[in-house]
C-alpha cells in the first residue's frame, strides 16, 4: 500500500447508531469519561509503510494480540482537547494544533512514530463531524475528544514497536470535578514523585498517571480532589497535580507558575491562561516554587490565589493545601476574582461567546 498526505479516510458508519432519545438522555448528564459516541477514528503504522489505512468505523473493542507491545511495557501516549458547541450550532476546537504538537514530542519521547499535525487534525474533525450530534448544547458541557497512539506489535522484547495503531476517541463531558468549579482541596505527596530528571514526566503518557493513581487514591482517603507532587530530587518545589498544572496569583497581581522542568507537563491550558494574564497587563512568572512560599504565601497573605489548569477541569480554584500534619486554606473561601474572571474569558473564547485575539479557535463542524 502506498502512503498518501494528507491521508484518505475511509468511513463504515455505524449500524448501531444510539436513538436520539438515549442521546439526549445522555447529554443532559454526560458526568466525565463515562460515555463515548458512536464512531472512532483508528490510522496503522508500521516500520514498512508508515502512516496508512485511516478509517472512522463504528466505536468498539479493539483487537489487540495478547503480546501487544502496550500491554506489557505500557508505550502509550494519548492527548486531550475538547470540542465546544457555540451559539448558532457550529462546533469549535481549542488549539487543536498545540495537542497535535504536543503529541509529536510525547511520540519521540516514547520512541513512538509522530503523527503529522494535519493528519491529527483531519483524524478529530472526522471523529467529530460524524458524532457531531453528541456534542452537547448545555453550559459547560463539550465533547472531550481522547486521541491515543499505543504499540501494537506483537513481540516481548524490548524495542520500541515496529506496528502502532493511532486511534481518536470522543466522550461527552460535563464538569470533571462533581461539585463543578467550587474550591477544590489538594493533598501533598511526600512519598511518592510523579517524574524524574530526564523521565517522561514532559509526555502525555499512560505511565505517568498510572504512577499517580496510589498517591492520588491517598489524597482522596485525605479528603482531597487531587494530590500534588513536588521535584523528585530535593521534594522541594511544586511541579503538578495528579492530572493539572496548578498557578499562584500574588498580592501585586503577579500570576506564578512552576517553570518547565523538564519533568512537568506543557499544558494547553496553561500556556493559554499565561497569554490571557499577560494580555491583562499582569507581571508573569514561570519559575521554581518552592511548597514553603505556597504555605507561607496563603498563611500570610502573599498568595491571593490558587488554582487548577488543565483541558479537563478548564480552570479550577484550589481552596485548601493539606499535608502530614499541616493545612492551610478552606474550601469554603470564595473562589478568586482573577481566578474566576479569566476562567470565564477563557470559556467565553471557548464557547464563542467573545472574539479570539490569539486564533486559538478552529471550526471542526
Ligand atoms: C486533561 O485535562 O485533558 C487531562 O489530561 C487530565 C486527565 C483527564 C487525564
Amino acid at each position: 500500500m502506498t502512503t498518501t498526505f494528507p491521508l484518505a479516510f475511509t468511513t463504515t458508519p455505524s449500524r448501531a447508531v444510539r436513538a436520539e432519545a438515549e442521546r439526549e438522555a445522555i447529554l443532559a448528564s454526560p458526568g466525565f469519561g463515562d460515555h463515548f459516541t458512536d464512531h472512532m477514528v483508528s490510522i496503522h503504522w508500521t516500520v514498512a509503510e508508515g502512516w496508512h489505512d485511516a478509517q472512522v468505523n463504528p466505536y468498539g473493542p479493539l483487537q489487540l494480540e495478547p503480546g501487544a507491545a502496550v500491554l506489557h511495557y505500557a508505550q502509550e501516549i494519548f492527548e486531550g482537547l475538547k470540542a465546544y458547541r457555540h451559539a448558532d450550532g457550529s462546533v469549535w476546537s481549542f488549539r487543536p494544533d498545540a495537542n497535535a504538537q504536543r503529541m509529536q514530542r510525547s511520540a519521540v519521547r516514547l520512541a513512538l512514530p509522530q503523527l503529522p499535525e494535519a493528519d491529527f487534525i483531519a483524524a478529530v474533525e472526522q471523529l467529530v463531524a460524524i458524532d457531531r450530534s453528541w456534542v452537547p448544547t448545555a453550559p459547560e458541557t463539550s465533547l472531550y475528544v481522547r486521541p491515543f497512539m499505543i504499540a501494537s506489535e506483537s513481540f516481548l522484547g524490548v524495542r520500541a514497536a515496529q506496528a502502532v495503531d493511532f486511534h481518536v476517541i470522543a466522550s461527552p463531558a460535563g464538569a470533571y470535578f462533581p461539585n463543578g468549579v467550587a474550591p477544590i482541596s489538594i493533598w501533598l505527596a511526600t512519598e511518592y514523585s510523579r517524574a524524574g530528571r530526564g523521565g517522561t514526566g514532559a509526555a502525555k503518557c499512560g505511565g505517568n498517571y498510572a504512577s499517580s493513581l496510589l498517591p492520588q487514591a491517598e489524597a482522596y482517603a485525605e479528603g482531597c480532589q487531587q494530590v500534588l507532587f513536588l521535584d523528585a530530587e530535593e521534594r522541594t518545589f511544586v511541579e503538578e497535580l495528579g492530572g493539572m498544572n496548578v498557578f499562584f496569583v500574588h498580592a501585586d497581581g503577579t500570576v506564578v507558575t512552576p517553570a518547565l522542568s523538564g519533568s512537568i507537563l506543557e499544558g494547553v491550558t496553561r500556556s493559554s491562561v499565561l497569554a490571557l494574564a499577560e494580555d491583562r497587563g499582569h507581571p508573569v512568572q514561570e519559575r521554581r516554587v518552592p511548597i514553603a512560599e505556597w504555605i507561607e504565601g496563603v498563611r500570610s497573605g502573599e498568595i491571593t490565589e490558587v488554582f487548577a489548569c488543565g483541558t479537563a477541569a478548564v480552570i479550577t480554584p484550589i481552596g485548601r493545601l493539606k499535608g502530614p500534619g499541616f493545612e492551610v486554606g478552606s474550601v469554603d473561601a470564595p473562589a478568586g476574582a482573577l481566578t474566576m474572571s479569566i476562567r470565564e474569558e477563557l470559556t467565553d473564547i471557548q464557547y464563542g461567546r467573545r472574539s479570539d485575539p490569539h486564533g486559538w479557535m478552529r471550526r471542526l463542524a
